[in-house]
């Protein structure tokens, strides 16, 4: 398999079925729509619906009903991303290589577009339960998805990391951020197509193991990025956590040791999808991008 082929062509599966789902820009909340489509069409490597796509697919789905979870997770996570790059929070001028939505549409109209990616994305998550020959399993998927974006995952990281923002933190409490902050919403990816699909206990609990380490693997290497990274090729600035004191993996174990972590736990991640017979491919080769990525 050529996977940097492979993952494009789903990038560009995913992206088109997208459009279908952003509102036209149209009406007196116009600006809105605007603000929404504006981040969400600035690209992206698409990770997280691909991972519930892939998730959806290796345990048996063979239809099209993930589709919709897999916008709303694009949709809560870029939401994340406006709201992270506001001046009181990173304070970021770059991202997805354009500039920020705030540094375009003001701070009032970000800080609405992300509440209004949210709100979103539960009703297209909702709808499509209401339309659906599975609601138990629905209600299931969407249940993970806040989960994962809520006061037990990603908010609860990003509260811990801002507060964390020039103090010495042990690994635990670092642990506690990036586990939350990033990869609650990356278990939510596996766990939600999963279980769209109807997966076995035991499939789901690999699937989870496999969406944490390559979630913590995925912020680890992005700490490691905003220093040796390249601000081009990232479409982010580089410098960002020095600049704001953050806690970061780099910063409290130094480079070595935080590479030589996420190489485990990619390793570990791997381990996890044994249970499969077969058709992990896709998964063990993104498993291996996440480290080798240079955006
Ligand atoms: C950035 O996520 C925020 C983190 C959790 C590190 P991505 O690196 O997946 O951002 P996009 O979606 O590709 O822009
Ligand atoms: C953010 O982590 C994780 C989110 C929940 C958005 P970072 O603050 O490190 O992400 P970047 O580096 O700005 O993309
Ligand atoms: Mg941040
Ligand atoms: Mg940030
Ligand atoms: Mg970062």
């Amino acid at each position: 398999m050529d996977f940097k082929l492979e993952l494009t062509k789903k990038i560009n599966e995913f992206e088109n079925k997208m459009k279908e789902y952003l509102p036209e820009e149209t009406g007196y909340q116009k600006t809105i729509f605007q603000a929404m489509n504006y981040s969400l069409n600035a690209g992206g490597k698409r990770l997280r619906p691909i991972l519930l796509m892939e998730s959806y697919k290796i345990c048996g789905g063979n239809d099209n009903n993930y589709f919709p979870y897999s916008v709303a997770i694009e949709m809560i996570h870029t939401y994340s991303l406006i709201h992270d790059d506001l001046p009181a929070l990173d304070n970021d001028d770059l991202r997805r290589g354009k500039q920020t939505n705030h540094k375009v549409f003001g701070e009032a109209m970000a800080i609405l577009a992300g509440d209004a990616l949210l709100s979103h994305a539960f009703q297209i998550m909702l709808g499509a339960g209401m339309n659906t020959n599975y609601p138990d399993r629905a209600l299931n998927a969407t249940y993970e998805i806040s989960k994962g974006a809520g006061i037990y995952g990603m908010i609860a990281g990003q509260v811990a990391d801002v507060e964390s923002e020039g103090k010495k933190i042990d690994k635990e409490k670092l642990d506690f951020i990036h586990i939350n902050k990033t990869a609650a919403m990356i278990i939510a990816c596996m766990r939600s197509g999963a279980i769209l699909a109807g997966a076995s206990e035991e499939k789901l609990n690999a699937l989870t193991v496999y969406g944490k380490k390559i979630g913590l693997a995925f912020q680890i290497i992005d700490d490691i990025l905003d220093i040796e990274g390249d601000e081009i090729i990232m479409g982010k600035k580089t410098g960002s956590d020095l600049e704001n004191n953050k806690s970061t993996y780099p910063a409290i174990l130094g480079m070595k040791e935080s590479k030589k972590i996420a190489g485990e736990l990619i390793k570990e991640s791997k381990d996890a999808l044994k249970v499969f017979n077969g058709d992990t491919e896709f998964l063990l080769s993104l498993a291996d991008y996440i480290m080798s990525r240079s955006n």
